[in-house]
């Protein structure tokens, strides 16, 4: 099936294949609107029920992963539109409907929901040009898919909340040693190795790497649904801040924020 902001194929010579999923929004950085969330969505959920699919590798460019939510889209949002749209929920956690193994590879900028895109993914493996961050504070609101609750979760409690709180992006080398990422290798070989870690799980049994996922995940969430409940609410509430306004209006005016802290 063709899609508008996504391009998919089939890779692999095994009896199972592996889906290759691109962002495609390049001008944009990949920045992740409504309509690219709901080609993944359908793209994820559509490879997870093809009997021939084993793994799905989800990518980017080579300058970005994902480089945000789409800051056009929201800096008009209000709290009306946030909270009563469902945003985020309403299409980013397909994701997490997929039962089979869905691996990020990231080169260049995974920020903002970019970076969450990412940790939704089972396991994330990352060109030496990857560079992970959450600067939402930077234009005025928080992360709202899931990066307050699953960064922590990835590289503690520390690391995290310098991230978060001073908006700073951390290199690929230290995203592995961090935990958040599983390997790092040279950005031309960052495709080859995602494939060839799929063609892998493609060679397993998949009821056993469908149920070993689960089970991992049971691991890692433990209570990471209230977490992130609770931080969908807040993310909705800072629509109607006049920061929010501020800082989206300067990034996309190309100038420096002067927030009101209100
Ligand atoms: N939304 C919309 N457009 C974006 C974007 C985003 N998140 N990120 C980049 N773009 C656009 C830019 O506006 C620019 O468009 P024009 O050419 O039309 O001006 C184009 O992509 C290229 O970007 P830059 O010229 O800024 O490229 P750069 O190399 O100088 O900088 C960057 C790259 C550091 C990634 C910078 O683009 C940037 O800081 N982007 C925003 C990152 C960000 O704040 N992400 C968080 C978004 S909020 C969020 O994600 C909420 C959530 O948790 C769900």
């Amino acid at each position: 099936m063709d899609y508008e902001h996504i391009l998919t194929e089939l890779r692999g010579d095994g009896p199972l294949k592996t889906a290759l999923i691109t962002l495609n929004r390049p001008k944009q950085l990949n920045a992740l609107n409504d309509g690219l969330m709901n080609d993944l969505g359908h793209a994820l959920l559509a490879f997870d029920a093809d009997p021939a699919i084993g793994c799905i590798v989800v990518t980017g460019s080579e300058k970005a992963f994902a480089a945000g939510a789409d800051i056009a889209a929201m800096a008009k949002y209000t709290f009306e539109d946030t909270y009563g749209g469902n945003f985020i929920t309403r299409n980013w956690e397909t994701i997490r409907q997929v039962r089979k193994p869905v691996i990020a590879a990231v080169a260049g900028f995974a920020l903002g929901g970019g970076c969450e895109l990412a940790m939704m993914c089972d396991f994330i493996i990352a060109a030496e040009t990857a560079k992970f961050g959450q600067p939402e504070i930077k234009i005025g609101i928080m992360p709202g898919a899931g990066g307050t609750q699953r960064l922590p979760r990835a590289v503690g409690k520390s690391k995290a909340m310098d991230m978060i709180l001073t908006a700073r992006m951390m290199d690929a080398a230290e995203a592995e040693r961090a935990g958040l990422v599983s390997r790092v290798v040279p950005a031309d070989k960052l495709i080859d190795e995602a494939l060839g870690a799929a063609a892998v799980i493609c060679s397993y049994g998949m009821p056993s790497v469908m149920m070993a996922k689960e089970c991992v995940n049971r691991a890692f969430e433990g209570s990471l649904s209230d977490g992130v409940s609770y931080e969908r609410r807040l993310f909705h509430a800072m629509f109607a801040t006049e920061d929010q306004k501020e800082g989206m209006d300067a990034f996309l005016s190309k100038r420096a924020p002067v927030f009101k802290h209100r």
